[in-house]
């Protein structure tokens, strides 16, 4: 299969119609295995994803050096590196506010650069809004490094409309991260069409709600404390039971179509047009294998109106974050 390629925004690199989401390699979705992690992203840049998506605040570095391995081994000119920085943490693994002011960006970006192994990174983007400083501020000192030469593109990630469109007039951005997916879409109401009037694309993550609408996941999954869905309310209790009865609902009509329910989540995603591209929390290589069928399914918009209608706009049940969490995002 040749891999689809998508530009990142006006502004963007071109990048694999998919996107590797290497978070759950290191962090936030209990244990993985190492070697296994690293035979995934050899395997996605095998079946030619480019795009790599990681965040200095993964595994507290971890995912970053994890990135560098896989890396070494392959052609760094073929990989297009999105790093998050940003996000504050603890020894104990807890999230404690963000800091995107310029001399943390120069700080976060030279670490980076370091534990990556490479000189420049072609996405920097900070992971939130930092209340504290403007955007204009934090834009313009990581536009002060794509001078320099140490970043090549900009991006955001959860952020609101008016946000994306004080950020575009520093500097140009290319893509806007956002969690996407047949239960979370929020983005659609104004900042997708404000992203659009900006020429700024979106790489869609969570878009198996973060397992939730794999068609893998069940009830009696136990949950380490400091996996991410012991306290996402999406997981919880009766919540976790109506969600998982919409994941049934997109089985029966993925399974008319021969695919599995992941496979028309994503397919679904990448669907929502060419300036958008989703990212896939693959950890192993028969998931990535999965989701790479998804780009071979091709959703007519009939398909796709079916897909919603199993899986109505706002059925989800619960919010797709904790409490403390919601108050840094805008939708
Ligand atoms: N900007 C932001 O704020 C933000 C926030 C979160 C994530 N992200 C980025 O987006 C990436 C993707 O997000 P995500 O990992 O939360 O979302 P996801 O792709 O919705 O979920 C990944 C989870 O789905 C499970 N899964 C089951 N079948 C799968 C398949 N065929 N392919 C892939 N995964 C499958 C994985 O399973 P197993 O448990 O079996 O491995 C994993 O637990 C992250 O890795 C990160 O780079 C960005």
């Amino acid at each position: 299969m040749t891999m689809e390629t998508r530009g990142l925004g006006a502004t963007g690199p071109r990048v694999s119609a998919l996107g590797l989401g290497m978070m759950g390699m290191s962090d936030l979705y209990g244990p993985a295995d190492r070697d296994e992690a690293i035979a995934t992203v050899h395997s996605a840049l095998d079946a030619g994803i480019t795009l790599l998506d990681t965040g200095d605040f993964y595994g507290m570095g971890d995912n970053e050096m994890l990135l560098r391995e896989a890396v070494r081994q392959r052609d760094r000119g073929n990989a297009v590196i999105s790093v998050k920085f940003g996000a504050l943490r603890g020894p104990d693994g807890r999230f404690a506010g963000y800091d995107a002011r310029p001399e943390a960006v120069r700080n976060f970006l030279a670490y980076s650069l370091r534990r990556l192994g490479t000189d420049h990174i072609d996405v920097y983007r900070p992971a939130r809004l930092d209340p504290a400083v403007p955007i204009e501020d934090t834009v313009g000192a990581i536009a002060e490094m794509v001078e320099a030469g140490y970043v090549r593109h900009i991006g955001l990630s959860e952020v609101g409309a008016q946000t994306l469109r004080r950020a575009a007039a520093v500097h140009p951005i290319c893509d806007l991260q956002f969690e996407y997916s047949l239960l979370s879409r929020g983005i659609e109401e104004e900042i997708l069409p404000t992203a659009r009037e900006l020429g700024i694309g979106v790489t869609a993550y969570g878009v198996l709600s973060r397992g939730l609408l794999s068609g893998h996941w069940d009830s009696g999954r136990d949950l380490r404390p400091d996996d991410f869905r012991a306290r996402s309310p999406r997981f919880q209790g009766e919540n976790l039971q109506r969600n998982l009865d919409l994941v049934e609902a997109l089985r029966a009509t993925a399974q008319a179509k021969g695919i599995t329910p992941a496979q028309a989540a994503i397919a679904w995603v990448a669907a929502r047009g060419e300036d958008v591209v989703p990212l896939v929390g693959a950890r192993r290589r028969d998931r990535l294998a999965e989701a790479l069928g998804a780009l071979e399914a091709g959703l007519t918009p009939e398909e796709a109106a079916e897909l919603e209608n199993a899986v109505p706009r706002g059925a989800a049940a619960g919010e797709r974050y904790p409490e403390p969490q919601m108050r840094h995002l805008p939708a």
